[in-house]
C-alpha cells in the first residue's frame, strides 16, 4: 500500500510517501525559519508560508520516491489539533488530491502520529503505555491496542516542549529551543539549582511546568543574564519598525554569544532540563507501575532528547519494562507520521470523509 502523507499542523511543511508499514520512500520537511525574529510560531504567516511550500514539497516527495501520483493508494493529511489556518492548507490539497486521483482519505489526528511514528522501527507491542511531549501535548496515554487511547495523566499548563521553549527563550536561544538547550545544558551542573518539583494534589499523573518557568527566569534575572532589549534603546528606524508588531522586540542571541555565557547560564539550563526530566520520569513511571504494561513508548519532539532517553531507559529497566523510542528524526513534526497513522486507519477501515473539517483543540479519540 502506497500512502502519501502531507503534515501541516503548524510551522513545518512535511510530506512524506511510505509504502506499507515501514518502507520509506521520501519524507520532505520545509522548516519556516522566518518566525524565529518574533521568538515563537506567528499563524497568519505560518499559514502563507504552507501555501508557498506546500506544493514544491509535495513534488519533492513524489521525485525523491520515484513513484508518479497515479500509483498511490491513499492520501493522508492532518486534520488537527494545530493553528487552523495552517491545517486548513494541507487539510484542503489532501483532500483535493485524494477526490482527483479517486483514491481513499484519511485524516489523521496530529498525535497519533507522532504515536504511531514507534511502529517505523519495529511493531508496537500492546498493551503499551506511551509519554506523549510536544511543543503543545504532555499526556500519559494507556493503549490496551492499537487504535485505543486512554488518558491516564496530562499537563495542567505548559506542555515539556513549551517548558524547554519558554525558558529557552529568556536566554535567547532560537526558537524551537529544545535541540541547542540540550546541547549548552551538557555544558552545565544539573545539581547546581534545586528547582522545586511541582506537586499537584489530585491527578497523581498530571504535571505542571509554569512554577518552573517563573523560577528560571528569576535565576536567570538575579544572574543579568536575561536579554533586555527597551524601545528606548533602539534607532529610530529600528523602533518604527518594531512599534507595530511589539513581539518583533524579540532577539535571540547568535550562537556565539550563547557559547561565551557564563557557566552560570549553563548550570541553570542544565538544572531546568534535570527538573522537566526528573517530573516527566517520576510521574510516567508511576503511571507505567500502575498498568503493569512491559512496553513504554516516547512520543513527539522532546523524546529526542537524550537526557530524558538515558534516564528513562534506566528507570524502566529496573521495573521490568522495555522503552521504545522512535529515531530523532521522526519525534520532531514530519509527514512519515502521518503516513504510518494512515497505514493503521487504512488497515482498519478508518477512512475519512472529503467533508472532513479541521480542528483547533480535540483529545485523542478511540477508533469507533
Ligand atoms: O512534536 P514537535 O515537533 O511539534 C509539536 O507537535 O509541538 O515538538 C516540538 C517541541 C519543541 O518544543 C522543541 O523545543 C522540542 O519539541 N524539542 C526538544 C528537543 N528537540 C525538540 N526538547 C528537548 N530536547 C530536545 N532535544
Ligand atoms: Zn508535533
Amino acid at each position: 500500500m502506497l500512502i502519501l502523507a502531507i503534515e501541516t499542523s503548524c510551522d513545518d511543511t512535511a510530506v512524506a510517501v511510505l509504502r506499507d508499514e515501514r518502507d520509506i520512500l521520501s519524507n520532505v520537511v520545509a522548516s519556516q525559519l522566518t518566525h524565529r525574529e518574533f521568538g515563537g510560531v506567528v499563524p497568519e504567516i505560518a499559514s502563507r508560508q504552507h501555501l508557498r511550500f506546500l506544493l514544491p514539497v509535495l513534488r519533492a516527495a513524489l521525485q525523491r520516491a520515484h513513484v508518479t501520483p497515479e500509483t498511490l493508494d491513499a492520501v493522508a493529511a492532518t486534520n488537527g489539533p494545530g493553528l487552523l489556518g495552517s491545517l486548513l492548507v494541507g487539510l484542503s490539497l489532501g483532500k483535493a488530491y485524494a477526490l482527483g486521483l479517486g483514491i481513499p482519505f484519511v485524516g489523521v489526528h496530529h498525535i497519533e502520529g507522532h504515536i504511531l511514528a514507534n511502529s517505523l522501527v519495529q511493531p508496537i507491542q500492546f498493551p503499551c503505555v506511551v509519554l506523549v511531549i510536544s511543543g503543545g501535548h504532555t499526556q500519559i496515554i494507556h493503549m490496551p491496542r492499537m487504535g485505543a487511547y486512554e488518558e491516564l495523566g496530562s499537563t495542567r499548563d505548559d506542555a515539556a516542549g513549551e517548558a524547554f521553549d519558554k525558558i529557552g527563550k529568556m536566554l535567547g536561544i532560537p526558537y524551537p529551543a529544545g535541540p541547542v538547550f540540550e546541547q549548552l545544558a551538557k555544558r552545565g551542573n544539573p545539581q547546581a539549582v534545586l528547582f522545586t518539583r511541582a506537586k499537584l494534589r489530585n491527578g497523581a499523573f498530571d504535571f505542571s511546568f509554569s512554577g518552573l518557568k517563573t523560577a528560571a527566569r528569576r535565576k536567570f534575572e538575579a544572574a543579568g543574564l536575561t536579554l533586555q532589549l527597551r524601545l528606548g534603546s533602539l534607532s529610530h528606524e529600528a523602533r518604527r519598525k518594531a512599534e507595530p508588531h511589539p513581539k518583533r522586540l524579540h532577539q535571540d542571541r547568535t550562537p556565539e554569544q550563547l557559547e561565551a555565557l557564563p557557566r552560570e547560564a549553563f548550570d541553570i539550563l542544565a538544572s531546568a532540563q534535570e527538573a522537566i526530566v526528573d517530573m516527566l520520569s517520576t510521574k510516567f513511571v508511576a503511571a507505567v507501575q500502575q498498568t503493569a504494561v512491559q512496553h513504554v513508548y516516547l512520543a513527539g519532539g522532546v523524546a529526542a532528547n537524550e537526557a530524558l532517553r538515558v534516564r528513562l531507559a534506566g528507570l524502566m529497566e529496573t521495573i521490568g519494562c522495555e522503552l521504545h523510542y522512535p529515531p530523532a528524526r521522526f519525534c520532531t513534526d514530519n509527514a512519515v507520521m502521518i503516513a504510518s497513522a494512515a497505514y493503521f486507519r487504512l488497515r482498519a477501515g478508518q477512512l475519512s470523509e472529503l467533508d472532513t473539517n479541521a480542528f483547533a483543540r480535540g483529545a485523542l479519540q478511540t477508533w469507533a
